[in-house]
C-alpha cells in the first residue's frame, strides 16, 4: 500500500505530479483558455473582499493565496488561524466571500469559524478533500482538490492541490474583473499547465537534499526564511520539519530578520532561504549575507542565475528548475517537504505518526 516506499509521507510526496494533473484537468477547460468550477462558479465581481479561513498547513495555503488573489486578482484578502478567527469577533462587511480551506472538511476550530460567518458573508466556499465532510455540507459550495487520500499526519500532497485550486481562483477572479489581459491569462494557464512536470525536476533533487539533511539532523535550531508569496512556504517548511523531526524550527519574512531572530545566528545554526530568482531577490541576497557574516550556514534554494547571484560564502545550495513568480510557491513547497521528510528520516522519527499529533483534529 505504500508503492515501495518507506512511508505514506514519502508515497504522497511522489504522487504530487499525478494529483495535481487530476486537479487541473477538473478545473482547466478542455480548449486550455479558462477555468471551470462546479455548480454555480463563484461570481467574483459580486465581491469587495475575501476572508479566508484554515489551521495548521492549510492556513499557510490560504496565507500563499493572500498573495494571489491581491497581487494578481487585486481583491483585498483577510487571513487567520481558525482558532483565532471563531472567538474575535470579527465584523463581516457586506459583499464578504468567505473560503475555508481544510483537507479533511472535519476540523473543529475551522468549522466553528465556517458557522460564525454563515448568515454574515455572501457565500462560504470550502476547498476540501473530502466531499462528504461537515464543512462540504455546510458550504455554499464545496470545490474538491483532488489529492487522493492523504495518509500521513504531515500533510503534503493536499497542501499542493490546495495551492493550486487557489491559484486557478485566482487567476479565475483576475479574469472575471478585467484585471488581466486575455494572454495574460493565457500566460497563467499554460504555467498552470506546467506544474506537475515542474514538480516531477523537483522530485529528482531528492537524493541532493538528503545529503544535506543528514547534516541538518544535527542541528537543534532552524531558520527558514522567504519572502513574498514564499514567506508562507517559509513557515510550512518550519512546520513541516518541527512536526516530523522535532527540530525546533521557525519562519520568518527575511525581511523580518534584523527584528530579533538574528540574535540567534551563529556558527550551529541553519538558515533555509527560498529565494527564486525574482524581483525580490537583491533583497533576500542582503538578508543572506547579514546571516552570513554571523557565522550562520545558508542553505539557498533557488535557481541557477539565483544560485550564481548570492556568491560563495553559500554553505549548501539545492537548484530548484527556473518558473514563474506565480507558481514558485507551490514548487518551493516541494523541497520544504523533502528536507522535512529526509532530516526526519534521518534522525530516525515516527515518520507518518509523529508523536503528540493527529491527521484530524475534531476537538478544540
Ligand atoms: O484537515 P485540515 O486541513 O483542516 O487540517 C489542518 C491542520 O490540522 C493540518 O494541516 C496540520 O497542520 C498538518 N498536520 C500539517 O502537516
Amino acid at each position: 500500500e505504500k508503492a515501495g516506499h518507506k512511508h505514506f509521507m514519502s508515497k504522497e510526496i511522489a504522487e504530487q505530479p499525478t494529483v495535481i494533473s487530476d486537479a487541473l484537468s477538473y478545473y482547466l477547460s478542455s480548449d486550455g483558455a479558462g477555468i471551470n468550477l462546479p455548480e454555480d462558479g463563484i461570481d467574483f465581481t459580486a465581491f469587495d473582499r475575501i476572508v479566508m479561513v484554515a489551521c495548521g498547513t492549510a492556513f499557510f495555503a490560504c496565507f500563499t493565496a493572500k498573495y494571489w488573489l491581491e497581487q494578481i486578482a487585486r481583491i483585498p484578502v483577510e487571513v487567520d488561524v481558525a482558532s483565532e478567527f471563531r472567538y474575535r469577533e470579527a465584523p463581516i462587511a457586506p459583499r464578504t466571500l468567505a473560503i475555508f480551506v481544510s483537507q479533511s472538511g472535519e476540523t473543529a476550530d475551522t468549522l466553528a469559524a465556517l458557522r460564525y460567518v454563515a448568515g454574515k458573508a455572501d457565500k462560504i466556499v470550502t476547498i476540501t478533500n473530502s466531499a462528504e465532510s461537515s464543512m462540504a455540507r455546510e458550504s455554499d459550495l464545496s470545490l474538491p482538490i483532488l489529492a487522493g487520500v492523504e495518509v500521513g499526519v504531515a500533510s503534503t500532497k493536499a497542501f499542493t492541490c490546495q495551492l493550486t485550486v487557489l491559484l486557478a481562483l485566482a487567476i479565475e477572479a483576475a479574469s472575471q474583473r478585467g484585471v488581466l489581459a486575455r494572454d495574460e491569462v493565457k500566460t497563467h494557464l499554460s504555467a498552470l499547465r506546467a506544474l506537475p512536470g515542474l514538480i516531477n525536476a523537483a522530485l529528482d533533487l531528492r537524493d541532493d537534499i538528503d545529503a544535506i539533511s543528514q547534516e541538518l539532523a544535527e542541528a537543534t535550531d532552524v531558520l527558514f526564511l522567504g519572502r513574498g508569496a514564499i514567506y508562507p512556504i517559509a513557515l510550512e517548511g518550519a512546520l513541516k520539519l518541527k512536526e516530523i523531526s522535532y527540530i525546533h524550527a521557525e519562519g520568518y519574512a527575511s525581511g523580518e530578520l534584523k527584528h530579533g531572530p538574528i540574535a540567534l545566528v551563529d556558527t550551529h545554526t541553519p538558515i533555509i532561504v527560498f529565494a527564486p530568482r525574482d524581483k525580490l531577490f537583491d533583497k533576500t541576497v542582503s538578508n543572506m549575507q547579514e546571516v552570513m557574516a554571523r557565522g550562520g550556514k545558508v542553505i539557498l534554494v533557488s535557481d541557477k542565475t539565483g544560485i550564481a547571484d548570492a556568491g560563495d560564502d553559500v554553505w549548501r545550495t539545492i537548484e530548484m528548475p527556473r518558473v514563474s513568480d506565480a507558481i514558485a510557491p507551490i514548487l518551493y513547497a516541494l523541497p520544504a517537504q523533502l528536507i522535512a521528510y529526509h532530516t526526519a528520516v534521518a534522525k530516525g522519527t515516527d515518520v507518518d505518526q509523529p508523536r503528540n499529533l493527529a491527521k484530524s483534529v475534531t476537538v478544540e
